[in-house]
C-alpha cells in the first residue's frame, strides 16, 4: 500500500544527512564516538541486551551503538542499524568489517521503512530519533517491528540551557552574527524531545506503554585541546548550521570569540569540557 506521506517525509533531514551534516560526522566520527560514548553506554546498560535478542538500532549513524549492541546479542541474536545517511552506513559497515562484527545495516527511513511485523526485541537510538517530521508515524512505524514482550530504549537532549556544550558557543557567538528568528522547539533536530511531557505524550500515541524519563548528566569533553573543541563547536551542531552561510570575516570574528569562551573551559589535561544533560527514555509495547 502506497504511503501518501512517504514521498516528502523527512526530506530536509535525508539531504542534510547524506549531504554536509553526514560527511562531516563521518570525518569527525572518531571524535564524536568517544565524546557520546558514555551515552551509548548509559543507553546499553539500561537497554540490558540478552544475548540471542533480536536488535534494532535506529538512526545508527556511524554505527558504533549498533557494533556495541552486537558483542551482547551474539551469533545467535541479530543487531540491524538502521540510518537515512548513506555515507554514514557505508563507514558503519567499514567499522563493523573492521571490529569482525555481526553488525547489520540497510540505509533507509525509520518512518516508512516495512521492518515486519513482531521482528525486533528491542528498538535503541543514541540521539538518533529527534528527527521526524511525523514522530507519532514513526514511532507507530517502529513500533510495529516489536514482539508483544517488545521494549525500547533511546537517548535524546535535554534543554539547551541544560547543555552549555551547545549554549556556551552559540553564548559567545550571538552578538555578531544577523538576529535569528526564534525557532520552533518542536521542529525536527537535536532539541525536539527535550520536553519530557511532549514525548510521553508522542509515545503514547504511538501506542508505547510504560514511559520512563531518567536524567543524566556528563561532564562532555568537546575536545582533547582547545582546537579541537573550536573545531567541534565550529564544523557540527547547531551553531556551524547558524554560520554555515556568513562571509569569511564573520566567521573569522565568530571563531575568535568561541575560542575565548571555550578557552574557559579548558581543563589541567588541555581537554575542554562543558556541562551536557540529555533523558534516557525507555518504553514498552
Ligand atoms: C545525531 S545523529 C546520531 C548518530 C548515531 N546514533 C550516533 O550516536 O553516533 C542522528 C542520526 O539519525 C539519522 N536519522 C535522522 N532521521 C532519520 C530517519 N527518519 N530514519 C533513519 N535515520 C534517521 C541521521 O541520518 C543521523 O545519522
Amino acid at each position: 500500500m502506497s504511503n501518501p506521506k512517504s514521498a516528502t517525509a523527512n526530506a530536509e533531514q535525508s539531504e542534510a544527512w547524506n549531504g554536509t551534516t553526514g560527511i562531516k560526522w563521518v570525518r569527525f566520527q572518531d571524535r564524536l564516538d568517544r565524546m557520546l560514548a558514555p551515552f551509548g553506554d548509559a543507553l546499553l546498560a539500561k537497554a540490558a541486551i540478552k544475548s540471542g535478542e533480536r536488535v534494532l538500532d535506529i538512526g545508527c549513524g556511524c554505527g558504533a551503538t549498533t557494533i556495541e549492541a552486537a558483542k551482547f546479542t551474539g551469533s545467535s541474536g541479530r543487531t540491524l542499524g538502521i540510518d537515512l545517511s548513506a555515507p554514514m552506513t557505508a563507514h558503519a559497515r567499514d567499522l563493523a568489517t573492521a571490529a569482525k562484527s555481526t553488525a547489520e545495516f540497510a540505509v533507509t527511513d525509520a518512518f516508512t521503512h516495512d521492518f515486519g511485523k513482531d521482528s525486533f526485541d528491542l528498538l535503541i537510538s543514541r540521539f538518533g530519533v529527534m528527527f521526524f517530521d511525523d514522530p507519532v508515524g514513526a514511532f507507530t512505524n517502529m513500533r510495529r517491528a516489536l514482539t508483544p514482550q517488545g521494549r525500547m530504549v533511546f537517548i535524546c537532549w535535554r534543554p539547551l540551557p541544560e547543555n552549555e556544550w551547545i549554549s556556551a558557543p552559540m553564548r559567545a557567538a550571538r552578538s555578531l552574527i544577523p538576529p535569528v528568528p526564534p525557532a520552533d522547539p518542536y521542529a525536527p533536530g537535536p532539541g525536539a524531545f527535550a520536553e519530557k511531557e511532549r514525548v510521553t505524550s508522542i509515545l503514547e500515541k504511538a501506542d508505547f506503554k510504560n514511559v520512563t524519563h531518567s536524567a543524566i548528566d556528563l561532564p562532555l569533553s568537546i575536545g582533547a585541546s582547545l582546537d579541537e573543541a573550536l573545531e567541534q563547536s565550529m564544523e557540527i551542531g547547531p551553531l556551524s548550521r547558524l554560520i554555515a552561510d556568513l562571509d569569511d570575516t564573520v566567521k573569522t570574528n565568530v571563531r575568535q570569540a568561541v575560542r575565548g569562551e571555550l578557552a574557559k573551559y579548558l581543563t589541567p589535561d588541555g581537554s575542554v569540557i562543558l556541562s551536557s544533560a540529555a533523558w534516557v527514555v525507555s518504553a514498552t509495547v
